[in-house]
């Protein structure tokens, strides 16, 4: 992931990317190809942070390390992007926050999903409150082994926090930014499948929204085919997606049904990884505050890290968690 962001950073021309950072000397030997310039290398970020050379810090290091090197980034003076999920809980994420607000610099995190075009266009068309008030949302998303995602930090709960952390956590921030606040968890899980991991490979999570409103969350790594799907329920209109079919079906009450095949949602539009280094790019100049802040990302940690403890509690768990 850091690649593919260094990559965006490169074909921006307000950047220059001026150092990098991994323990891994090949990781550090692909940066140097990528950055297509020459770059200082670092094995300690420690050593990158006091170079005074930089403006902002990507952070891409897998998340058990998200809340140490972002605090540390901060707390240097840069203005900091780091990777989803924003941390492993939402002690470490509110740690993050206050450091930011501390030093006054500007934390984002990498909820990218919202910036990828059919989500994008799913959320600006519920935002021209033509198809009323969404009132509940459902989505699935379930995969297979992890296969060249496989690495150790990935197959353990300790280090990437679960399937709903790592993967669903894109989901569940979407429907943080369709239903609101978050009011409650209950979930289910188990491992039925999945040996190389230590964590469910099958959760559902039921959670409850202020006014009421019901969202519903399917995650999983022992489908055989794989699917990121989901539905959203409002109060004149009726949105589907489904990326085994690749269509988006929409309907406004008293309209036709619309269908529109992902590729042709806005193909003009920037991706969301150009996107998000794009904005974070602007924040570090002070163009604007950064549009992704650690305020949002922290709500979808909790939804995470609520279900695993409704799983492990077998009960409900009311929100908000505990942040200190
Ligand atoms: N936005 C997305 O859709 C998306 C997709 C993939 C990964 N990610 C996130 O990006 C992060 C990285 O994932 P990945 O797939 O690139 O993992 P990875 O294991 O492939 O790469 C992580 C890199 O971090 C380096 N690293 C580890 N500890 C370090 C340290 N202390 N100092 C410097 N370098 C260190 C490793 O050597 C490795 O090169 C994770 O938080 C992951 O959840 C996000």
């Amino acid at each position: 992931m850091g690649r593919d962001l260094l990559k965006e950073v490169a074909r921006n021309r307000k950047a220059t990317i001026s150092a990098f950072c991994d323990i891994d000397p090949a990781a550090l030997r692909q940066a140097q190809e990528l950055a297509g310039g020459p770059i200082k290398q670092f094995s300690d970020y420690r050593q990158m942070l006091d170079s005074n050379e930089i403006d902002g810090v990507v952070v891409a290091v897998p998340q058990d390390q998200h809340a140490k090197i972002s605090i540390a980034c901060l707390e240097a003076g840069y203005t900091t992007f780091c990777e989803k999920p924003m941390a492993l809980n939402v002690k470490q994420s509110q740690a993050m926050i206050s450091a930011s607000q501390r030093t006054g610099k500007g934390l984002m995190i990498g909820q990218v999903l919202r910036y990828i075009n059919v989500y994008r266009y799913i959320l600006e068309e519920i935002a021209t409150g033509t198809y009323g008030k969404p009132f509940a949302m459902r989505t699935i998303r379930t995969m297979g082994r992890w296969g060249s995602w496989s690495k150790p930090w990935r197959l353990r709960h300790a280090t990437c926090g679960g399937l709903l952390l790592e993967v669903n956590v894109h989901e569940i921030d979407l429907m943080l930014r369709i239903l609101g606040e978050a009011t409650s968890v209950t979930a289910f899980g188990s491992r039925f499948v999945n040996d190389e991991v230590d964590y469910e490979d099958f959760v559902t999570a039921q959670i409850t929204f202020a006014e009421g409103k019901l969202g519903s969350i399917t995650s999983g790594s022992s489908d055989f085919l794989g699917k990121n799907a989901g539905e959203v329920f409002l109060k004149k209109g009726t949105i589907y997606f489904d990326s085994v079919t690749q269509q988006l079906h929409i309907r406004r009450d008293g309209e036709d049904r619309r269908t529109l095949p992902y590729g042709g949602i806005h193909p003009d539009w920037e991706t969301g990884t150009y996107r998000e280094m794009r904005e974070f790019i602007e924040a570090c100049l002070g163009e604007h505050p950064v549009t992704i802040p650690g305020e949002e990302a922290i709500r979808a940690v909790e939804i995470g890290e609520a279900a695993y403890l409704s799983i492990r509690e077998r009960r409900t768990i009311s929100l908000p968690l505990p942040r200190n």
